[in-house]
């Protein structure tokens, strides 16, 4: 087991990186004394597998908890469903303090977040990720929102969880092409900051693919350490340094509205997106051209595509000019200068930029 601390003084809290059974969660929620009703939020594939173990070890520690399915999908996070969930809540609230549970990835993670956000003006809540996407990425940092028909993420707040508890055994049933997006998170936390975990990653690629759990382990903690590094630092992406997780994210983001989240999944468009991005570095000249492979052969090993088929490219174009992240006709982009580090830039022509997006569909 690790635990890794995120540290926001008063809001501190940990991330329990571990293989062993919910026993050792329902102590630490025991310890933390949120409440002694626990409102879990999961869907019906996950529920049916980790539900009943969750419920038992939280009841052995007095801890009385109800599951609330979500649907299985990226549209669970609307107002709709947002309005279900905290009606369902407050029809089962009694004077007993209540906390949530995201028992999920990072559908289920960010709508729980959102809703503990905001109910009651805040509650307690905790994140027991079950994606490795969610457990290297979104359930660390407080980032939690909602969708709208306009845009993903567009209702949300800034809220951070009580405890994030990553059990690599809940792992075990995810489909290989979910275990793939999550690792193209940890390729990017490679290429933005820590070259000892790209290394490590394509010394071991293969134990990883084989759902090894130290491997896991490993990983998982080295990218919960820089997250919660980062976060710490600028928890509201103010001060520049959370920017740099954008990495891979500005050309694949505009991948995925060009293809409405259909044919790519967000790890298989920044993954696309890092090797644009490796191109516009050497297009600016600051990027060798054997890094670009290298990662290319990275992402290979793990199943990741580095070109988009079947996508329009006028909407991608559009996609990237709605991006927020595009101001006054300049775009925030982050490039890699090596493996392990990246600049922060306004700087680059969009001719460079669409000579590359074009060379990212195939
Ligand atoms: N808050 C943040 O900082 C942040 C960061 C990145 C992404 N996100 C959000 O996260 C969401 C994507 O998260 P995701 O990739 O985890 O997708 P997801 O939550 O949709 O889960 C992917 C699929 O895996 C299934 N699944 C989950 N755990 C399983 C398990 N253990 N066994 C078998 N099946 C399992 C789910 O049912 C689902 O079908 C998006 O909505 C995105 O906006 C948020
Ligand atoms: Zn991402």
């Amino acid at each position: 087991m690790k635990v890794v601390k995120l540290e926001l003084q008063e809001r501190s809290y940990p991330i329990i990186i571990t293989k062993d059974d919910f026993k050792n969660l329902a102590g630490r929620l025991k310890a933390l004394a949120l409440g002694n009703q626990a409102f879990i939020i999961s869907n019906p594939i996950i529920s049916r597998l980790y539900g009943p173990g969750l419920k038992t070890a939280l009841s052995n520690v007095g801890i009385n908890s109800v599951i609330y399915n979500i649907k299985d999908s990226e549209s669970s996070k609307s107002i709709a469903q947002y309005i279900k969930t905290i009606s369902k809540i407050s029809s089962i609230d009694t004077k007993k303090r209540l906390f949530c549970v995201a028992l999920g990835g990072g559908v289920v993670g960010d709508l729980t977040g959102f809703v503990a956000a905001t109910y009651k003006r805040g509650i307690p809540y905790i994140q027991v990720p079950t994606t490795l996407l969610a457990q290297v990425d979104s359930a660390i940092g407080g980032k939690t929102a909602i969708d709208l028909a306009s845009g993903k993420n567009l209702v949300g707040a800034f809220f951070q969880p009580k405890l994030v508890y990553s059990n690599v055994s809940l792992l075990g049933s995810l489909p290989a092409r979910q275990i793939s997006s999550g690792l193209a998170e940890v390729v990017k936390y490679g290429m933005i900051i820590d070259k000892d975990l790209f290394a490590f990653l394509e010394k071991n690629y293969q134990k990883i693919l084989n759902s090894d759990k130290e491997s896991l382990i490993r990983i998982i903690s080295t990218a919960s350490k820089i997250k919660a590094h980062i976060v710490a630092n600028d928890e509201k992406e103010t001060k520049g340094l959370r920017t740099i997780l954008n990495f891979g994210h500005t050309i694949g983001h505009a991948l995925e509205t060009a293809t409405d989240y259909t044919n790519l999944n967000h790890g298989e468009a920044i993954s696309i997106g890092m090797v644009a991005a490796c191109q516009i570095a050497q297009e600016i000249g600051i990027l060798e051209p054997k890094v670009e492979q290298r990662l290319i052969d990275l992402l290979v090993k793990f199943n990741l595509p580095i070109k988009a088929k079947k996508v329009d490219l006028k909407k991608v174009y559009q996609a990237f000019y709605r991006d927020k992240k595009f101001i006054n006709g300049k775009i925030r982009m982050v490039v890699p200068s090596r493996i392990g580090h990246v600049i922060v830039t306004e700087d680059i022509p969009f001719k460079i930029i669409q000579k590359i997006i074009k060379r990212s569909i195939s």
